[in-house]
């Protein structure tokens, strides 16, 4: 079992290099914000109280996603590797998931960290506001927030699994392709 964390600031291209990523490798894709917004969807009572949350740009309490993994991995006996998307976001959720791993005796492989300057970032994130529906898109002052978050508390995350020399930076910007093409070549030379 081979289990990655992609990981990166809102907009770096998680969603967008997980799905090309998970067809590749046949991977699980697990991502909380994803999750979050089927619970949205459903309008569910953990759905309503994450909204509100989101749509101020703040992070969801750490009990709350780390419940919906552990649910998660639960449900996935049989995955061959699990790519994490948007998880973990705080220490906590870190130290967290690493204890959920180990009763399933197995680790992160490797943290794939995308890195992206904030001017793209946020262009990025208003143009995709312009249509995707995500309350969280439409306003510069919300993706101000996310970023500020993920600057204030998730950043260390990195450091988190710097100390067990699992994290790889990887450029963000330039195209798609050229974009998973570096991701590849650091998945594929862990998994030979
Ligand atoms: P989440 O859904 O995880 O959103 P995010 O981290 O803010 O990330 P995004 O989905 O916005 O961006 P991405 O990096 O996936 O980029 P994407 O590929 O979409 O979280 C939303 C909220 O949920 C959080 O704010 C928080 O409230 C809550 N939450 C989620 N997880 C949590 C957790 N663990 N703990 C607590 N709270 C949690 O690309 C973005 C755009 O850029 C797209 O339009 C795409 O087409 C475009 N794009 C992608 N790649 C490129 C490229 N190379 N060049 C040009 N454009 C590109």
């Amino acid at each position: 079992m081979f289990n990655i964390i992609l990981f990166g600031p809102p907009g770096s291209g998680k969603g967008t290099q997980s799905e090309k990523l998970i067809a590749t490798y046949g991977l699980k894709h697990l991502s909380t914000g994803d999750l979050l917004r089927t619970e949205i969807s459903k309008q569910t009572p953990l759905g309503l109280e994450a909204k509100s949350i989101m749509d101020r740009g703040q992070l969801v309490p750490d009990e709350v996603v780390i419940e919906m993994i552990s649910s998660a991995l639960d449900a996935n006996p049989q995955a061959n590797g699990f790519l994490f998307d948007g998880f973990p976001r705080t220490v906590a959720q870190s130290e967290a998931l690493d204890k959920l791993l180990q009763l399933k005796n197995t680790e992160i492989g490797v943290v794939l960290a995308l890195e992206v300057s904030e001017e793209e970032l946020v262009h990025r994130l208003l143009n995709r506001g312009l249509t995707s529906g995500r309350s969280d898109d439409n306003n510069e002052s919300v993706i101000k927030a996310r970023i500020s978050e993920y600057r204030s508390k998730t950043t260390v995350v990195a450091d988190h699994y710097s100390q067990f020399d699992k994290v790889v930076h990887i450029k963000g910007e330039g195209t798609v392709d050229q974009i998973f093409a570096s991701l590849c070549s650091e998945i594929d030379q862990r998994l030979s």
